[in-house]
């Protein structure tokens, strides 16, 4: 079965862009609905998403050469506007019968380009503007029907538009940040070119889900598990004011959690649904479980079994369920080209690490359109706390993957402490929204240290600080130093068993944000 948005959209066929998840964003973010499709995606997958227009994303090919990525259907029969962007546009002109070249020079980075204010693209914006050009094969020619509406000193046809037929080309990226115009070039696009309407929110959002999770799943149950983190909550949330009571929401304390963290977590999910949350105390099971072992990947393995068995537990306690409901979203979804509708049903889920074969259920993952961004507005939306939303990312494993080595419940306490000066002082400060992400990690060594008149011989704690936009790299954040040192000292002072504090300065790659 297919999606049945109800609403217009913008089809962006994916060419292998690193940008191509900012073109769709910066779409929404304008109020009009926009997925990516692969660029060879068939005319009755495009046309199921109702297009006003189309976008060919850029691409890291080289249509040069003979076996670079094409399009396989003719997309000029769809009669709805075209833009190309970068590769997109080169597709374009190559397929109108224009000729390419390798630039003498590749350019990178940022350029000036000479506008046509006439054009409908960039009406509304400066004559000279910078945009960011990323390219090392430019047009030739131009082909037959267009006409050149910018142009730069190493690019002479930087731009071009064919009106009458409404198909656009832009060598540049007007969906990046450094592009100066680039938002309002795409808001030509949408609003002058395309004729979309601004019907995209998370209101609108919610109350179509709302209505499509009532139909799927009548007066079926619906089995989830809560972590605690942003997508599970907004997705139990989401699926609570669909049906209430009929969805079981499970939080498996593992004893591995931030101080009071399960408490907060319980609270605040107790706050927000109608349906009771089932709270399952399972500490000194995993504890038990990850009892002297010290490899990484075992302890990974023996907390993703532990979840798996008492999930099943609870499932056959409080069941029987036909659905399973996760917090997929939509990136996960783009990466793994999964198809729409509900007759995947799931024999793993990668949020719990693969759920035994015969619990075998339909998957509802309510969210599987969105961007993190845009789950934290419908989390907005849904009334969730602004604390539950901005939270930072907290590994599956949690703590026991920043107690390298053995895990002990004291040294786990200790950590606690720890990361609580830490995360209450970045609060305090003003820096918690700044990163990534923040935690402290302990050690299993020790140090000699001098407190008063005193030696000690006490463990090392690490505090790890990063920016990133997506966790798959990283930098280490630039705290200030005079709040690392405050840190430092109230932590040295306040939690005995630590006398010395280290930062953590590896970025990711080669180094990973946790420790194990
Ligand atoms: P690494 O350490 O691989 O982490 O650089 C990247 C991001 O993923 C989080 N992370 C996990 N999340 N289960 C999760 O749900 C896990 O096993 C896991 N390991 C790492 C990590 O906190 C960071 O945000």
């Amino acid at each position: 079965m297919k999606r049945e948005w109800e609403g217009e959209s913008i089809v962006i066929l994916d060419f292998g862009s690193q940008y191509t998840q900012l073109i769709a964003r910066r779409i929404r973010a304008e109020s009009v609905f926009s997925v990516i499709l692969p660029h060879s995606a068939g005319i009755e997958e495009i046309m199921a998403e109702n297009p006003k227009g189309l976008v060919l994303s850029g691409g890291p090919a080289d249509l040069t050469e003979e076996n670079a990525l094409r399009l396989e259907v003719d997309i000029y029969s769809l009669g709805v506007p075209v833009l190309g962007i970068c590769y997109g546009m080169q597709l374009i002109s190559q397929m109108k019968g224009a000729e390419l070249e390798r630039a003498d020079h590749r350019e990178y980075g940022h350029t000036k380009i000479e506008a046509d204010t006439d054009s409908a693209l960039f009406r509304g914006t400066p004559v000279e503007q910078k945009v960011w050009m990323s390219h090392g094969v430019r047009l030739k020619s131009i082909p037959a029907g267009f006409r050149a509406i910018a142009s730069s000193v190493g690019c002479p046809i930087a731009a071009m538009s064919n009106d009458e037929e409404r198909i656009y080309g832009l060598q540049f990226h007007p969906e990046v940040f450094h592009t100066e115009n680039g938002i309002e070039i795409l808001q030509n696009f949408l609003f002058e070119i395309c004729c979309c309407d601004k019907v995209w929110s998370s209101k609108s959002f919610v109350e179509l889900e709302v209505l499509r999770i009532r139909e799927r799943v009548g007066d079926a149950r619906v089995l989830c598990a809560v972590s605690g983190g942003v997508d599970s909550s907004v997705m139990a949330a989401l699926v609570d004011r669909a049906i209430g009571k009929q969805l079981v929401p499970v939080f498996v304390d593992n004893g591995l959690l931030r101080e009071n963290e399960a408490e907060e977590v319980r609270e605040i999910l107790a706050g927000c649904l109608t349906t009771d949350l089932v709270f399952v105390d399972a500490a000194d099971e995993f504890l038990s479980r990850l009892n002297g072992i010290t490899d990484p990947e075992e302890k990974r393995k023996i907390i993703g079994t532990a979840f798996i068995d008492i999930f099943e537990r609870e499932s056959e306690k409080h069941g029987p369920f036909a659905f399973l409901a996760q917090g997929t979203l939509y990136p996960d979804v783009i990466e793994s080209r999964s198809t729409f509708g509900p007759s995947d049903t799931i024999k793993s889920h990668h949020n719990v690490g693969g759920l035994p074969d015969e619990m075998s259920f339909e998957l509802i993952e309510p969210l599987s359109l969105l961007f993190k961004d845009e789950v934290r507005e419908v989390g907005k939306f849904l009334d969730l706390p602004a604390v539950q939303i901005e939270r930072h990312p907290f590994p599956g494993p949690g703590l026991a993957v920043r107690v390298p080595g053995a895990i002990v419940r004291e040294d786990l306490d200790l950590l606690r402490r720890v990361d609580r000066i830490f995360i209450d002082g970045l609060r305090r400060e003003g820096l918690y929204d700044d990163v990534w992400q923040a935690f402290a990690v302990l050690l299993p060594v020790r140090s000699v240290g001098v407190m008063g008149d005193e030696r000690t011989y006490q463990k090392a704690a690490v505090l790890r600080a990063v920016t990133s936009t997506d966790g798959m790299t990283a930098d280490w954040a630039r705290l200030p130093y005079d709040f690392l040192q405050d840190i430092a000292n109230e932590i040295i002072n306040k939690v005995d068993g630590v006398n010395r504090v280290v930062y953590d300065i590896s970025s990711k790659p080669p180094s990973t944000i946790e420790w194990e």
